[in-house]
């Protein structure tokens, strides 16, 4: 096993438009996140993941670059950014950028000229197809709502969104393209950042006849995964970031795990990790229609066949339930009322000790939860309001039941501004923030936690220490027990040092476990507990509701 920074590091995501607001205009932004740099060292962590704070008209919070080489305006400068990371580096702390390269801006220099005209240099830095039969190219629909393609007048033909009609894709056919795209990361890495974050990455290569997708795959089928995707993210690698010692996370929705380890398997050079959706998805398999009972069996088989497949093929990947994207996990997998506190640590032991790299969103580290909006006008993200779109058009379901689901799936759920403590807005801004704050910050704060002695924040602080301090938490190998039990998730890493037993109880109700038919081992010492009250070491008894277990021998 080669040992590297990035399997040995915990990642911190910091969303910038919600983590700290340094000049009072509701938005968070670079300053900000200097004032807080003392609470990431605090909690320890080793590298900073930041969401995309190019410029951008913000369609979709930033996600939408009308430059690479500049910094959005509600952000602040690239003075802020460099001294940002020069901060950083000063404790030792790392800075991983975003990268969005299968899609810019339509505010983008090459868009503005790509559609003036067919024959314009830039026409193909992105994809233009004639109509059919009246209507777009093919059927293919976007992730927010309706189709992937925009008539443009001007030149009478249509251009690939895979997003928002303000993210046109980019032509990854066109070497100039590539050769751009490789010229921009590597002046990031010149400058000094440690690594990227890369944006649905295996989504830039199309199937070039562009053909109708299947209804349930709404064309996925063909653009997810392409032909030439592995060849052009493993010339992107060559020639920039492979040339650096950088961590790589790729955002990869659509893949299952054999396609996944085709992007991390160390010898083929093309991630460090990825980004796996597959355990995210377990309460929402009918998509925006339900949501879904899920069963904890089904989470640890999929989470265990990734795990044997990774250690067995020498690949890594990201650990990782909340971020920008999802819903806070406490309030899918967990408990957001009663067990708050305990089900935010358990959950947050299972991503800290199983075999890859924990990252932890902004407020994970205090349990933060969903929130609730009123009405779906409350809802600010541009997924959500897509799809409420779409719902209302269909007409099957009433409002309460869209305003139910949209509460429980959307992205707002993550954007809600960073609860550093009980003052009016949270600590965050001193002006109204651009997103409605979560009512329970008087409770769940940065401040209350630090004063408390059992709070998610000191779990995760110990958390992190131990990972420091075992190697066997990085390194070890993964080995499940009790796989049918409905209630625990169960398992060893073993080390070259030592072991480790971990035993993680999913439910609200007490759970019994007997491993002593299995296992033999005399002493362990219970190394973490979520419960005041801390357990011996046993190899029979009964978990406490949300309890978790990490015994090292
Ligand atoms: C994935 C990002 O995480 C998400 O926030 C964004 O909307 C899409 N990619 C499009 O860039």
């Amino acid at each position: 096993m080669n040992k590297k920074w990035w399997k040995e590091a915990v990642v911190y995501q910091v969303y910038p438009r919600s983590f700290k607001d340094s000049n009072g205009d509701g938005i968070g932004d670079l300053r900000g996140v200097i004032e807080k740099i003392d609470h990431l060292d605090r909690l320890g962590v080793d590298a900073v993941w930041l969401n995309p704070v190019y410029q951008s008209p913000n369609d979709d919070n930033g996600y939408d670059i009308s430059d690479y080489r500049a910094i959005m305006d509600d952000f602040g400068t690239m003075d802020d950014l460099e001294e940002l990371m020069e901060l950083l580096h000063e404790r030792d702390i790392k800075l991983i950028m975003d990268l969005v390269l299968n899609h810019s801006s339509d505010e983008h220099q090459w868009f503005k000229e790509s559609r003036k005209s067919k024959d314009n240099p830039y026409r193909d830095y992105y994809i233009w197809k004639d109509g059919k039969n009246g209507g777009p190219p093919n059927n293919w629909k976007s992730f927010f709502g309706g189709s992937t393609w925009k008539y443009d007048e001007q030149t009478e033909q249509y251009y690939l969104h895979l997003f928002s009609p303000k993210q046109p894709d980019l032509n990854w056919e066109n070497q100039k393209v590539r050769e751009e795209i490789y010229d921009m990361i590597n002046w990031w890495l010149k400058k000094g950042v440690d690594g990227f974050r890369l944006d649905v990455i295996n989504l830039i290569s199309k199937d070039q006849s562009f053909p109708d997708g299947s209804d349930d795959l709404a064309g996925h089928e063909y653009f997810a995964n392409g032909p030439r995707v592995h060849e052009f993210v493993q010339e992107m690698a060559e020639n920039t970031y492979n040339n650096y010692d950088a961590m790589t996370v790729g955002e990869t929705p659509f893949v299952d795990k054999d396609e996944a380890l085709k992007f991390v398997k160390e010898e083929r050079q093309e991630f460090s990790m990825v980004i796996p959706f597959n355990h995210l998805e377990f309460d929402r398999k009918e998509g925006w229609n339900k949501i879904t009972d899920w069963d904890l069996t089904e989470l640890k088989t999929l989470m265990s066949e990734w795990q044997y497949l990774l250690q067995k093929n020498n690949g890594w990947t990201s650990l990782y339930f909340c971020n920008h994207d999802q819903p806070r996990i406490v309030s899918r997998y967990g408990d957001d009322g009663q067990y708050r506190k305990e089900s935010a640590k358990m959950l947050g032991t299972m991503l800290h000790t199983l075999r890859g790299t924990p990252f932890i969103y902004q407020g994970e580290e205090i349990g933060m939860t969903n929130i609730s909006f009123d009405s779906l006008s409350d809802f600010d993200d541009i997924e959500t309001r897509g799809y409420i779109k779409d719902l209302q058009e269909k007409g099957e379901m009433s409002e309460e039941e869209i305003l139910e689901i949209a509460n429980y799936r959307t992205r707002d759920n993550a954007r809600t501004p960073m609860h550093w403590d009980n003052s009016k807005y949270a600590g965050f801004s001193d002006a109204e923030p651009w997103l409605k704050m979560n009512s329970n910050y008087r409770e769940v704060n940065v401040q209350k936690d630090l004063k408390s002695a059992d709070s998610v924040f000191e779990y995760y602080q110990k958390m992190i220490t131990l990972r420091k301090k075992y190697p066997v938490f990085a390194y070890g190998k993964y080995d499940i027990l009790l796989e049918n039990d409905q209630q625990i998730y169960a398992y060893q890493r073993h080390g070259e040092e030592n072991n480790l037993l971990i035993l993680l109880n999913f439910s609200r109700d007490e759970a019994h476990f007997d491993l002593s038919a299995e296992l033999e081992i005399e002493e362990a010492e219970l190394i973490l507990n979520n419960y005041q009250k801390e357990a011996e070491f046993e190899l029979k008894g009964n978990l406490r509701a949300y309890e978790a277990r990490v015994y090292l021998y």
